[in-house]
């Protein structure tokens, strides 16, 4: 039975045609003489009947439906007697004259419905079932849509489309690799990328100026809302460009996506903040701009306070910082403001001031410490007006900036502030070239080690290498990080120079990426890029909470792929064939 329409499609313009659907059964009810069933298809649902004037045969055949049993109906279309607003095809149903069953079905193990709120990795099991609902399937068509707008806008732009290996050695991105042992070099083992970054560098060496592709990467990573052990990225790189270059064709990208998926047209260029100013206005280098409650630094105005939680951080070196909460003080009882402080034990902080300035005065977790002025003269450093709370925080500028940011983000979002559809693009830039990784007691690169320092911070690469800022960018929308890139390093001594700053000795060098190094020594263009995470663009653009459902068949909290029961375990055989024996300690 061939199709004719989709059964999201039909109108009361088609009222007296004869049209054939394909679809699953959504619901059946069998009313004596009457049944209707609602036949589903990814454009939508059609109410079909089967009334008492088709012969007795179809009437049982039609009796016999259930559940996502998938069918084709044949009938005519007919005005319906009580109409459904809510569907868009709620006006009419179908008189049913034929009736194909291509298959049956089991009851399924989870609703098929946008609300339905079965258990996450039931949905991740069942995905083939969950992938049916209206919503899923809006999400990968939104998805294709934008990727169709990427591939047309990047080669409008004069990018190439290239294919990188999966089969690689380590990436500079600094995650954990997943590895691949390789059968033919025993003892050996590929790495997949975690980006395609030393490869699209390699095709600018190799002349293709514009680089452009929609690629899987691979992070073996704790993993969050946003974070997929394989996730998409759309990767891009170019020869003779600097960072307005670079962004410039950014942001025509998102404005051309904007206007196409959203119908906004985009304001541009969008606003750029250093990467200290972030830190310091809104404790986060992926600042959340749609609302206030910014960092205020009160280090100064309470230096010579008596307060030695205070003094004892500023004396380490460490800043003493809050937000102020507008009208926040009859919200936050003190169980929420201790519920607060809990929450930021896992940024390290050790404890948190408030101080609530209510109408008859002021009240705070340290008034033993402080005077009515002092803490009057605080809030009104703050800005702090009747209603108002300020939340306080005083440690290491890190723990300080990452407790401040949180708080910020995480009140904004009870207060109800976060407005889905308002979208806060800007730029982060000027990020410092390294960062101190504690656990390893070792400068890194905050990028990775190709990024190059900004122009008048080059020569301190050498003397004073931790104080260098990098040409480095990231795109942020919403306080979530989509995007980020950099200009490269194309001179050799500068390349050497990084290498030694990050104490690299020459064999690890060689080692790790040996291959660049020498790439380089064959004439290298001045080049820069960018990658966003597809998921995160597509996660923001549907209003979703997690990549994960954007994405058809993602990995669950403990990476493992419910439909296919991925990782799983091997024959002896192949462990054989690979020289690999395993131990698990
Ligand atoms: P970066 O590591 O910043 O840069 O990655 C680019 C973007 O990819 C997204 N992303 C992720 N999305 C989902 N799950 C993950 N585990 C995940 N990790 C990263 C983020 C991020 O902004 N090669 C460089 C780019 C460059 O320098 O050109 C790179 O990969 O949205």
């Amino acid at each position: 039975m061939k199709r004719t329409h989709m059964c999201g499609e039909l109108r009361m313009e088609n009222i007296g045609e004869t049209v054939c659907l394909n679809g699953w059964i959504a619901k059946r009810r069998n009313l004596g003489g009457l049944i209707f069933c609602d036949v589903r298809d990814k454009s939508g649902i059609t109410q079909a009947v089967f009334n008492d004037t088709v012969p007795e045969e179809l009437f049982t055949k039609a009796d016999s439906l259930r559940s996502e049993y998938v069918v084709g109906i044949k009938g005519t279309v007919a005005e319906r007697e009580s109409k459904n607003p809510d569907l868009p095809t709620g006006d009419i149903e179908i008189l049913a004259e034929d009736l194909i069953i291509y298959s049956e079905a089991e009851t399924p193990p989870i609703y098929i419905r946008d609300d339905d709120n079965a258990d996450d990795n039931l949905r991740l099991k069942y995905r083939y079932l969950d992938l049916r609902k209206k919503k899923m399937q809006d999400n990968l068509a939104f998805r294709a849509r934008l990727t169709g707008i990427a591939r047309e806008y990047f080669a409008e732009q004069g990018f190439t489309d290239v294919e990188t290996p999966m089969l690689i050695k380590s990436t500079p991105e600094g995650a954990r690799d997943y590895l691949v042992p390789s059968r033919v070099n025993p003892g050996r083992f590929y790495a997949l990328p975690q980006s395609p970054q030393t490869f699209k560098q390699l095709l600018m060496v190799g002349g293709t100026d514009r680089y452009f592709q929609i690629v899987k990467c691979f992070r073996d990573e704790d993993l969050r809302a946003d974070r997929q052990p394989e996730f998409t990225q759309i990767d891009l790189e170019m020869s003779f460009v600097d960072v307005d270059d670079v962004i410039e064709i950014q942001e025509g990208f998102m404005k051309r996506v904007f206007r196409e998926l959203k119908g906004i047209e985009l304001t541009t260029p969008f606003p750029r903040l250093t990467w200290q100013e972030a830190m310091d206005r809104f404790g986060s280098d992926k600042p959340d701009t749609r609302f206030g409650f910014e960092l205020q630094d009160i280090t100064e105005l309470v230096k010579d306070c008596g307060f030695k939680v205070f003094t004892d951080a500023i004396a380490a070196g460490g800043s003493v910082r809050g937000i102020c909460i507008t009208g926040g003080a009859a919200e936050y009882t003190r169980k929420k403001i201790d519920k607060l402080t809990e929450a930021i034990k896992s940024y390290d902080a050790r404890g948190m001031v408030w101080i609530k300035v209510v109408d008859d005065g002021i009240s705070s977790s340290v008034n033993k410490f402080f005077g009515p002025e002092e803490l009057q003269q605080i809030a009104d450093s703050m800005g702090a007006a009747a209603g108002d709370l300020i939340l306080i925080v005083s440690d290491q500028n890190k723990v300080v900036w990452d407790s401040l940011g949180f708080l910020r983000r995480h009140i904004a979002g009870q207060m109800g502030l976060l407005d889905d559809e308002q979208y806060n693009f800007l730029w982060v830039v000027d990020f410092p070239l390294f960062e101190y990784d504690e656990k390893e007691d070792r400068w890194s690169a905050m990028h990775h080690p190709f990024t190059s320092p900004r122009g008048e911070d080059a020569r301190l690469l050498k003397t004073d290498p931790h104080a260098c800022r990098a040409n480095a960018y990231d795109i942020v929308l919403n306080g979530v990080e989509l995007g980020g890139g950099s200009i490269r390093i194309h001179d050799r001594q500068m390349q050497e120079d990084m290498f030694r700053a990050l104490q690299m000795s020459r064999e690890e060098i060689d080692e790790k990426f040996g291959f660049l190094v020498e790439a380089f020594r064959y004439g290298t263009p001045p080049h820069g890029g960018l990658a966003y995470g597809l998921d995160r663009l597509v996660m923001l653009l549907t209003g979703e909470k997690s990549i994960r459902e954007v994405i058809a068949f993602p990995k669950n909290q403990a990476a493992q792929c419910m439909v296919s029961e991925a990782p799983g375990i091997v024959d002896e055989v192949q462990l054989e064939e690979l020289g690999l024996a395993i131990t698990i300690c």
